[in-house]
């Protein structure tokens, strides 16, 4: 028995060589004493491969139309065998994806790991943690619920501020001018094929230079990068003191992975996945739209922010976050790697992780719901008892825009006063803002009638703090 599979070994390797390399890899010397720190690595790897398969289980009952989308998460949900095992496992992994790939990305910088000659290290896990956002992001616009629909509108509308190509790209990742059907299509395809495909090829290569660099030693005060000497100390210093990566080292990588999986299940498995939220619509307002909780930070910076300029600040924030975290390395890879060594490193962690945390408590917290209790507006506030404001103010009422909205002081404050709205806003913009809906906004493209819409942009454009002058009265087409 064990000639015949030494016997098929040697054929493989013969062919392929593949049995060296894995040899190779498994028997390569790592630096002595790493600790716990260093698996969350391996555990984010991992967590990628449950989502592959969980995934793919999903993947092959989900049907991406809206209509259909929350009919196939029901049936995987309650009728398809260990369906719901299966979706709470995809949903509880890919949380535990983003913490653990923030932990890994959170150790490396405070180890200094980025430094000569592990940039390129870092680069690529730089574009992995991106990659392992927009899937996320991704994942849950493929509900299709409140949530989901919510907050494609939040990314086109901040990606419209980004300068030249803005506009362009939202009806990119929109697939037009409002969210529908290809929408969905489309996020799908990028869901499932695009960035899993690029996530495949990047942690090739990350892995690739894992192996060609080596694992990086636990950081001493003391003992600076010099590019110069780095690889020459590297070597012998591995030499004299390294043990192999199997058995020494990855022991602490499988028993946390055991362990992860273990909890996953279990929480699969007794909290089960994320209830699939209501679909889009005025109708259902007493829902109270929330994102993941790993993008609530976003909503309630949003939520702060001045209007006008939080788009602009959160484009601009977060692109320039990721820029300097890509080029990180190119402006500092040598000199002390231990974080006693580096303040001004564990003072950036330290703001970072108090001000995502606070931001996330807060959007928790957020007591913003509509105001069912809001009476009519009256004819004397509307300004008008016939005509297309007066059925717009009605309709506004109606459609439920008013428990959300104040005008002149009657109604909801989830969103802003439109007391003097038109004053702000062009027709075209009113029309785009009422399809597409916004932050805490529903999209009203598929509730209400071209001609509904019509009149309710007419009653806005009429709020003004000055009456309008006559010529300028809007007419309605
Ligand atoms: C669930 C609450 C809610 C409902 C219902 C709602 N809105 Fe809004 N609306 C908001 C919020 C929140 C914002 C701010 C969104 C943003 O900044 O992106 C907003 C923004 C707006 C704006 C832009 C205001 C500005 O100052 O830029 C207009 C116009 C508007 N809504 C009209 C309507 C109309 C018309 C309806 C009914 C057809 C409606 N809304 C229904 C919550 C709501």
């Amino acid at each position: 028995m064990k000639q015949r599979l030494g016997a098929a070994l040697a054929w493989l390797e013969d062919r392929t060589g593949l049995v060296g390399i894995v040899r190779t890899v498994m028997q390569h010397p790592v630096p002595p004493g790493a600790t716990w720190w260093y698996v969350f690595g391996s555990a984010t790897l991992l967590a990628f491969l449950v989502q592959v398969v969980t995934g793919v289980v999903l993947g092959s009952m989900y049907v991406p139309a809206p209509d259909d989308a929350y009919r196939s998460l029901e049936f995987i949900t309650n009728d398809a065998p260990a369906g719901r095992l299966v979706r709470g496992m995809h949903a509880w992994t890919a949380t535990a994806m983003i913490v653990l790939i923030g932990i890994h990305a959170l150790q490396v910088f405070l180890f200094g790991s980025y430094k000569y000659p592990r940039e390129v290290n870092w680069m690529t896990g730089v574009l992995l943690l991106a990659f392992t956002l927009a899937m996320a992001f991704t994942g849950q616009i493929l509900r299709f619920d409140n949530n989901g629909v919510w907050s494609t509108i939040v990314l086109v509308k901040m990606t419209s501020y980004v300068p030249v190509i803005g506009d362009d790209l939202g009806r990119f990742f929109l697939a037009g001018d409002v969210v529908n059907a290809s929408t969905l299509s489309h996020f799908f395809t990028f869901h499932v094929f695009v960035i899993p495909g690029l996530i495949f090829a990047i942690i090739g290569i990350h892995l690739y230079l894992v192996i060609r660099n080596g694992i990086s030693e636990p950081p001493e005060a003391g003992r600076p990068v010099d590019p110069a000497t780095y690889r020459a100390w590297y070597h012998d210093y591995l030499r004299r003191e390294g043990v192999p990566f199997w058995p020494d080292a990855i022991w602490r990588d499988a028993l946390f992975g055991v362990l992860l999986v273990v909890g996953l299940l279990v929480l699969a498995g007794v909290i089960g996945p994320p209830e699939v939220g209501a679909p889009p619509s005025p109708a259902n307002l007493d829902t109270n739209p929330r994102p993941d909780w790993y993008f609530i930070w976003l909503f309630a910076a949003l939520a702060l922010l001045p209007p006008g300029i939080e788009f602009y600040f959160l484009i601009l924030g977060s692109g320039l976050f990721f820029i300097g975290l890509f080029i990180l390395p190119l402006l500092a890879n040598r000199g002390e790697r231990s974080w006693k060594m580096r303040p001004w490193a564990v003072g950036i962690v330290c703001v970072i992780v108090t001000g995502v945390g606070a931001l996330t408590v807060y959007g928790l917290q957020a007591p913003w719901s509509p105001d069912f209790a809001t009476q009519p507006l009256s004819a004397e506030v509307v300004g008008a008892t016939t005509g297309p404001v007066a059925n717009g103010a009605q309709l506004f009422h109606e459609k439920g825009c008013h428990y959300c909205h104040r005008i002149a002081g009657s109604g909801g404050q989830r969103g802003p006063d439109l007391t003097t709205i038109g004053d702000k806003l062009s027709e075209n913009e009113l029309i785009w803002r009422i399809a597409n809906g916004g932050v805490n906004m529903p999209s009203f493209a598929g509730t209400l009638t071209q001609h509904e819409l019509r009149e309710i942009v007419a009653f806005l454009q009429s709020r003004r703090s000055a009456p309008a002058p006559a010529q300028n009265v809007p007419t309605v087409r």
